[in-house]
């Protein structure tokens, strides 16, 4: 069975772009670790399995990432999808699912790992910005990266006309690499991306202008 487990912490739009994408996944669950996630009522709207997992309940990140681990299991998923969930994951967690975790992230990687990434963006005065979608590794917001979307910065952007604009990229390219993984299209050999069924390289994947 083709299962898929997507983790989220808050808003759930891009596990809502990944809900409406009409994946082949025989199964879809949704995990939590924040009971007041509005994305969780998002996937009970789309009849979508949801499990809360309260990262407070646990004394420790081990212990938290043990029990979301045998969740997680227990869906015999072959893909798990973070869509912005906002836990850091212990190296063995993330050892455990090497080459079925997968990660978006509101920048153009290795540029701005980890929080506020579009106000750094704007101080920095760069001109082209995006997103990535990666395999995640024990570096935070790092590791092979499967597809990005750049966009130009205009002049007058602020914080919010940015995210906004990345965020409709996200949306875009977040189910174009599930989809890819789903249907066995794409797999991680170490530390490479390999396109099944195509002597092409990962960086032909570097495009949201491929064809789906
Ligand atoms: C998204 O912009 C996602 O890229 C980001 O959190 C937001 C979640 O929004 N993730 C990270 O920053 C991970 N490092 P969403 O809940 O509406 O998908």
């Amino acid at each position: 069975m083709k299962s898929l487990v997507i983790l989220i912490s808050g808003r759930g739009s891009n596990m809502q772009a990944l809900l409406q994408a009409n994946l082949q996944a025989e199964r879809i669950t949704v995990v939590s670790n924040n009971a007041n996630a509005s994305g969780l009522e998002i996937a009970r709207q789309h009849g979508i399995e949801t499990i809360v997992l309260d990262h407070r309940a646990f004394p420790d990140r081990q212990s938290f990432d043990a029990a979301l681990a045998e969740k997680i299991d227990a869906c015999r998923p072959k893909l798990i999808a973070l869509a912005g969930f906002m836990r850091i994951l212990s190296d063995r967690f993330v050892q455990r699912y090497q080459g079925r975790l997968m990660n978006i992230h509101p920048s153009l990687l290795p540029a701005f790992p980890g929080l506020g990434t579009h106000a750094r963006a704007l101080q920095e005065g760069i001109k082209i910005h995006g997103c990535t979608v990666h395999f995640v590794t024990a570096q935070l917001d790092h590791g092979p990266i499967v597809i990005q979307a750049a966009i130009p910065v205009a002049a007058d952007d602020t914080e919010e006309t940015l995210a906004a604009r990345v965020l409709e990229q996200e949306h875009r390219i977040y189910p174009q690499a599930v989809r890819w993984f789903m249907d066995d299209r794409i797999r991680l050999i170490g530390n490479q991306i390999e396109v099944l069924g195509s002597s092409v390289s990962g960086a032909a994947l570097y495009s949201p202008g491929l064809a789906e």
